[in-house]
C-alpha cells in the first residue's frame, strides 16, 4: 500500500500532532485518512477524502498517545469504513498498517469461522483481530505472537486501551522513530518528525519496538537490541514550502543547490564499478529517464555499453549479463526498483543504489549506495530529485571516464540558474490551449523529451508524449495538426541538421513548433514558431538545463489551468506496490 503512518506518545494532545503529521505525509498520495488515540478508551476518527480541516472534526479527541494513517486503497474501495485505523471486535485495540498482508483471505476466513466480526474489506483489519486473539499477554507480546501469522509486508503501529504506549513492527516497509525529550514519534518517513526532533532511529526488518513516555525499546528475534540514533540532516524549513505557491515551484528553484551539493559529495567511484566493462540501470518513472540520459552520456564518455531497463520488467525478463546493476530511486522505496535489485542479488550480480533518502529500503538491499543531496521533495512530480540523480550520474560517468566529464561546481549551478530565468509566456499559452502535445529530441534529448512530456501530463493532465525525433513520422504524424504543438529540443552537434529536417516536416503539416536550442541558431529561429534559448553550457549540462526549462513549462501550464499541482490526481510520490 502506498500509505503513510504516524504515531505519537508524549505530553501533547495526540490527535493534533497526528493530524499535522498526516498532513506532512500527504505528498505520498492518499484517498482517506484516520487516527486513534488512547483517550477515554480508544477514541478514533476516520474519513474518505482530504485531511483539509480535520482538526475541527477531531477537536474533541483526547489522549496523549495515538496512531494515524493516510490510505491509498488497494484492498477495498476508499471509504470511511476501509480507512485506518482498524479495531478488533472489542474496540480496545487499534492498528494502522502500511504494506500488504498477502494471506489475508485465509486469515479473514479463519477469523470469521472463530466468530470475529470483520467490518472492512481491508487486509489490515485481520491484524487487529489476531492481536485480540493473543491478548492474554501485554500488547507487545500479543503483537509479537501475531507477526508469524502474517505473510507479506508491513509497517504496523498498534495501541491497546488501558495500556501505555505504542507497539511498532516492520517487515519490508519503512518505519522510522523520532526521539525527542519525553516524547516519541514513529512514521513511514521523517517528514512528520522534523517539527519535533532531528534524532531518529531507522528500524530494521524484523524489529519490534515499544514507544512510551519512558523511552523506546527495540527487540529483534526475541532479544532486546540497541539501534543507533542518527541525526536528520533536514531542517523544518527545508521541508516546508518557503513562500512559493507550490512545493513543485520551490523545488524547481532549489535545483541549482541540489545539483551542486550532489556533485560536491560524489567524490569516489563506488567499488562495484571499478573496472566494469558494462552496466545495467533499473528504475521507474523519472528515475528511468535519468538512467536513459546516463546511457547516452556514459556510452560516449566511457565507451562501455549501458543497458537501461524498466525495473518492473527487469525482475521478470532479466538480460543474460553479469554487469553491475544500478538502481535509481529518489524515494528508495519503489517496490519495482527494490525487487529488481533483489533479483540481481539473487543472481550474485553486484548492485548499487542511487537514492535521496537516507536509510531507505533500497539502501538495505544494494551492496553500495550513493546518495544524492536534493533534500526532501514534497511535490509528487519529481524535479530536484531528478536533477540530483543526473548530478550523481554525470559524476559517476566522469569518474568512470578518468574525469573527462569534469565540470566545476559553478558551471552546473550557473546553467540551471540561467534556465530558471527563461521567459516562456507564449509557449505556456500555446500549451495550455492544447489537448495533445508531442515532445521530441535525439540522443540524450530523447529521454529529456520523455521527461518533459511526463511532467506535462502528470500535473497539467494534457496528453503529452515523448518521442525520439526520428520516430515521429512512424505513427504520430497521423495526429499532427494546427492544434497539436510539438516541443523539439535541437542543440548544436551531430544531430542538429537532421533535427532541423524533422522540424521542417512537422511545419509542413501546419504543426506549431516550440524549439529549445541555441539562441544564436538562425536556422532554428527561422522555422520554429517559438524559440526558447538554452543556456550556453558544456554539452553534458545541456540535458540538465533543457529539463529544467521543460519542468517550468509544465508547471506554468498546469498553473494556468488551475491544477492541483503538488498532488496530481491518482498519483503517488512513493509507489510501494509492484
Ligand atoms: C512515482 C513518482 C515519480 C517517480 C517514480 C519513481 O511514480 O510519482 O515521480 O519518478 O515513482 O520513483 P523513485 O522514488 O523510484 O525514483
Amino acid at each position: 500500500m502506498m500509505c503513510g503512518i504516524v504515531g505519537y506518545t508524549g505530553p501533547r494532545n495526540a490527535a493534533r500532532v497526528l493530524i499535522e503529521g498526516l498532513k506532512q505525509l500527504e505528498y505520498r498520495g492518499y484517498d482517506s485518512f484516520g487516527l486513534a488515540t488512547l483517550g477515554n478508551g480508544i477514541e478514533w476518527y476516520k474519513r474518505a477524502g482530504r485531511i483539509g480541516e480535520a482538526e475541527k472534526d477531531a477537536a474533541g479527541i483526547g489522549g496523549k498517545t495515538g496512531i494515524g494513517h493516510t490510505r491509498w486503497a488497494t484492498h477495498g474501495i476508499p471509504d470511511d469504513c476501509n480507512a485506518h485505523p482498524h479495531l478488533d471486535c472489542t474496540g480496545r485495540i487499534a492498528v494502522v498498517h502500511n504494506g500488504i498482508i498477502e494471506n489475508y483471505t485465509e486469515l479473514r476466513r479463519s477469523l470469521k469461522a472463530r466468530g470475529h466480526i470483520l467490518r472492512s474489506e481491508t487486509d489490515t483489519e485481520v491484524i487487529a483481530h489476531l492481536i485480540e486473539e493473543h491478548s492474554g499477554s501485554n500488547l507487545l507480546d500479543a503483537v509479537r505472537d501475531t507477526l508469524p501469522e502474517l505473510t507479506g509486508s508491513y509497517a504496523i503501529l498498534a495501541i491497546r486501551s488501558g495500556e501505555e504506549g505504542i507497539v511498532a513492527a516492520r517487515k519490508n516497509s519503512p518505519l522510522v522513530i523520532g526521539v525527542a525529550d519525553g516524547e516519541y514519534l514513529a512514521a513511514s518517513d521523517s517528514t512528520p518528525l522534523i517539527d519535533y526532533t532531528s534524532r531518529v532511529i531507522y528500524l530494521e526488518d524484523g524489529d519490534l519496538a515499544h514507544l512510551s513516555a519512558s523511552g523506546v525499546r527495540i527487540f529483534h528475534e526475541g532479544a532486546e537490541v540497541v539501534r543507533p540514533v542518527e541525526r536528520l540532516g533536514w531542517s523544518p524549513e527545508e521541508a516546508r514550502r518557503g513562500g512559493f505557491p507550490h512545493f513543485m515551484l520551490k523545488e524547481i528553484y532549489e535545483q541549482p543547490g541540489a545539483f551542486s551539493d550532489t556533485v560536491r559529495t560524489v567524490c569516489d567511484l563506488p567499488e562495484i564499478l571499478l573496472g566494469c566493462r558494462g552496466l545495467t540501470v533499473v528504475a521507474c518513472g523519472s528515475s528511468y529517464h535519468a538512467g536513459l540520459i546516463f546511457k547516452y552520456i556514459a556510452e560516449e564518455a566511457c565507451q562501455i555499453p549501458v543497458r537501461v531497463d524498466l525495473a518492473s520488467e527487469y525482475k521478470y525478463f532479466m538480460a543474460p549479463t553479469r554487469d553491475p546493476v544500478i538502481g535509481i530511486t529518489q524515494s528508495g522505496e519503489t517496490a519495482d526498483t527494490n525487487a529488481a535489485l533483489q533479483s540481481a542479488k539473487v543472481h550474485n550480480i553486484p548492485t548499487l543504489a542511487i537514492t535521496n533518502v537516507l536509510g531507505s529500503s533500497v539502501t538495505r538491499i544494494a551492496d553500495e549506495t550513493v546518495y544524492m543531496r536534493a533534500g526532501p521533495e514534497m511535490s509528487v512530480a519529481a524535479t530536484k530529485s531528478f536533477i540530483a540523480e543526473l548530478a550523481v550520474l554525470i559524476r559517476l560517468a566522469s569518474l568512470l571516464s578518468d574525469r573527462s566529464l569534469d565540470i566545476t561546481l559553478d558551471q552546473g549551478h550557473r546553467a540551471i540558474e540561467e534556465a530558471l530565468l527563461t521567459d516562456m509566456g507564449e509557449a505556456v499559452q500555446m500549451c495550455s490551449s492544447a489537448s495533445h502535445i508531442f515532445y521530441v529530441g535525439r540522443g540524450p534529448f530523447y529521454p529529456v523529451a520523455l521527461e518533459g512530456a511526463l511532467k506535462m501530463k502528470e500535473i497539467s493532465y494534457i496528453h503529452a508524449e515523448g518521442y525520439a525525433a526520428g520516430e515521429i513520422k512512424h505513427g504520430p504524424f497521423a495526429l499532427l495538426s494546427r492544434e497539436t504543438p510539438v516541443i523539439a529540443v535541437c542543440t548544436p552537434g551531430s544531430t542538429h541538421d537532421v533535427m532541423i529536417a524533422n522540424i521542417k516536416e512537422m511545419e509542413a503539416r501546419s504543426t506549431p513548433v516550440i524549439a529549445l536550442g541555441s539562441g544564436a541558431d538562425r536556422e532554428l529561429d527561422a522555422i520554429a514558431d517559438i524559440l526558447i534559448p538554452l543556456p550556453d553550457a558544456a554539452p553534458v549540462l545541456q540535458p540538465v538545463a533543457a529539463t529544467v526549462i521543460l519542468q517550468l513549462l509544465a508547471y506554468r501550464t498546469a498553473d494556468a489551468l488551475g491544477r492541483d499541482i503538488d498532488k496530481p490526481r491518482n498519483l503517488a510520490k512513493s509507489v510501494t506496490v509492484e
